[in-house]
């Protein structure tokens, strides 16, 4: 190997492995960043938890708004992007949709910043990278559209019953499902896998 092609190697930055997006209490980004010590791992989240460990030696987790994270990331630099439940719990500044008034203006608004955080991810996701995105049955369609329409190829399946303690969230959603049995299929959550179309399928 010639000394340049060594020096370049040398100085070539590890992608990130995962960047979990609304990490809330961050039970899954830790326990993936525990069992593989040797990669690196990310979180953003609006809402600030006090006594929540934020740095380890692979992981780093940071409060703000997850557009403005993703804006700071190098392009292709991260191999995974998880966003659990996020598009129907979608904050700005901290407040979700259903805090303000049911003006069209602001579901725009809403509507756009969506769309940005998806260039965003679109950007900062590696060649071959994989955004997984859980969501609840009833808003399932929802997101597979704003996935779709924003650059990405999607497939989905229900979130297999063993995984349903993987975090409080799923555990909250699978007491809901039995309380609330009637609705259980809105409640039910799906993995969607979603892949950046290729370039010449994506619209303009
Ligand atoms: C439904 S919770 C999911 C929590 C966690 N991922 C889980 O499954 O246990 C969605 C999280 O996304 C966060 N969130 C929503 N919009 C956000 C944004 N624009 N920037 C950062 N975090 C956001 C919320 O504060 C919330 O904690």
């Amino acid at each position: 190997m010639s000394r340049l092609v060594r020096k370049r190697s040398l100085g070539k930055k590890q992608n990130t492995s995962v960047l979990d997006i609304g990490f809330e209490d961050a039970k899954k980004i830790k326990e993936l960043a525990k069992k593989h010590p040797k990669k690196k791992f990310m979180g953003v989240e609006w809402v600030k938890k006090s006594k929540l460990q934020t740095r380890t030696h692979n992981l780093k987790l940071t409060y703000g708004d997850a557009l403005s994270k993703l804006r700071r990331l190098p392009s292709a630099s991260v191999n995974i992007i998880t966003a659990d439940f996020f598009f129907s719990e979608f904050k700005i500044k901290g407040r979700e949709l259903s805090a303000f008034s049911l003006r069209k203006e602001m579901s725009e608004k809403f509507a756009k910043r969506k769309a940005d955080t998806l260039k965003q991810v679109s950007r900062v996701l590696a060649k071959n990278g994989r955004f997984f995105v859980l969501e609840y049955g009833a808003d399932l369609e929802k997101t597979i559209s704003l996935l779709n329409n924003n650059g990405f190829v999607c497939t989905k399946k229900p979130v297999p019953k063993n995984q349903m303690d993987r975090t409080y969230f799923l555990s909250l959603i699978k007491d809901r499902m039995i309380i609330d049995a009637r609705n259980a299929s809105a409640w039910q959550p799906f993995i969607i896998t979603a892949r950046k179309k290729p370039v010449s399928n994506v619209k303009h």
